[in-house]
């Protein structure tokens, strides 16, 4: 395929996986891209690489342009391998001149590759590297996503080269975002956000700080996954903004997995409370449900009830992973509280209130509602008013 050119002599060169379903525990249904982007000036740079499968896709974009040998710079805003899988076969490759990483980025691409002998330069926020008539100006982004990243901002093109922020798992035979349907692309987005940099949420909100405070003039953000953002930089950083803030409106989801429907039940009973309460809401069985799109649902839910059997005096399995899934992306600021059916011992909804109090959810009973075997109407008239409890607890809050 052609390569794009997405500014003055500055060119797409990436890889579409459009196969891969599995992006570290995330679901990626309509697959991924890695974006690298060559920038031909005196000095020609290639900004990022590609995940190692990819490297021959890489080669074959950058050659429609130049010989590969000619490249003098190779940029690595990032050591995750999805970017710099190929780092190794690229640089024997092209054997550029300057290496360009961020401290730790040096480090950690010799502790991935054993390579200590390469000519590494190393910047920071603020450093600035001319190729010719173009410069590159690097800000550091520690933790969004890996210790080792940071963006490269293009000043005379009002380019933003992101690395992970602000992408999305999209493989499309579009390249910019107005290329593409504007809520299936924010979707993705958010789902990205939700499954990838919510813990960092703090540091999100530091950053669009300091890229106000720097003063960039930025009218094109790219990103190393997904679409280019040119027509909705606006869009997606103010989303940024509200998605780290952990701004949540008035809505609910109902976790749970069931083994003979009596949780089921009562995930049910407890989403019509919430639908008469007027909260927008829908039950989320695991089932059904991959664990990603559960953290993109919750992303803007102020509720969060979870539930489950009992098996093996423990959690059902799906639970135990949804839960150490979701504590480990550290949402904030839910309302919610525990649920399950069980037989004779009955730990699983104990196990998740204890879940909930450490992701410092406010819980709206003080232990989780327990039911044996099959609920009853009365039993299901409980869990219906706990669903309208909560709804009511929301608003009281959104
Ligand atoms: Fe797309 Fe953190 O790698």
């Amino acid at each position: 395929m052609k390569v794009v050119e997405i500014k003055p002599d500055v060119f797409w060169v990436g890889a579409i996986d459009w196969n891969i379903r599995d992006f570290h525990g995330y679901s990626t249904y309509k697959g991924t891209t890695y974006n690298a982007f060559l920038i031909k000036d005196e000095k020609i740079t290639l900004v990022d690489t590609v995940k190692a499968p990819f490297f021959s896709d890489l080669m074959h974009h950058i050659q429609q342009i130049i010989e590969p040998r000619l490249i003098d710079y190779l940029v690595i805003n990032h050591v995750e391998m999805d970017h710099s899988g190929s780092f190794s076969q690229v640089v024997d490759a092209i054997k550029p001149e300057k290496i360009i990483c961020s401290e730790m980025g040096e480090k950690a691409l010799i502790n991935h590759f054993k390579r200590s002998d390469l000519p590494y330069e190393v910047v920071k926020t603020g450093d600035t590297i001319k190729t010719g008539k173009k410069s590159l100006q690097f800000i550091e982004t520690r933790m969004l996503h890996w210790p080792d990243s940071m963006f490269t901002y293009i000043p005379e093109d009002k380019l933003l080269i992101s690395s992970d922020a602000f992408g999305q798992h999209w493989a499309t035979s579009a390249r910019f975002d107005d290329e593409v349907p504007f809520d299936e692309l924010m979707n993705h987005a958010a789902k990205y956000y939700a499954n990838i940099l919510l813990l960092y949420s703090p540091l999100v909100q530091k950053l669009l700080a300091k890229v106000k405070e720097l003063n960039l003039d930025i009218d094109m953000i790219a990103p190393d996954h997904g679409l280019i953002w040119r027509k909705n930089v606006s869009a997606i950083l103010d989303a940024y903004d509200r998605w780290s803030r952990q701004e949540a409106k008035r809505k609910a989801i109902v976790v749970y997995d069931t083994m003979w429907h009596s949780t089921e039940k009562m995930a049910k009973a407890i989403t019509d409370g919430l639908i008469d309460e007027g909260i927008e809401t829908m039950p989320m069985s695991l089932k059904v449900f991959h664990r990603s799109d559960i953290m993109a649902e919750l992303l803007d839910s102020k509720g969060l009830v979870v539930g489950s059997p009992t098996i093996n005096n423990g959690l059902f399995p799906t639970i135990a992973d949804i839960l150490t899934y979701m504590k480990g992306l550290k949402p904030v600021g839910k309302i919610g509280f525990a649920f399950g059916s069980y037989g004779w011992s009955g730990e699983a909804p104990k196990i998740i209130f204890q879940y909930l109090s450490e992701m410092k959810v406010e819980q709206i009973i003080e232990e989780p509602i327990r039911i044996q075997y099959i609920p009853d109407h009365e039993a299901l008239k409980k869990c219906y008013d706990l669903g309208r409890k909560l709804g009511e607890r929301i608003k009281e809050t959104v």
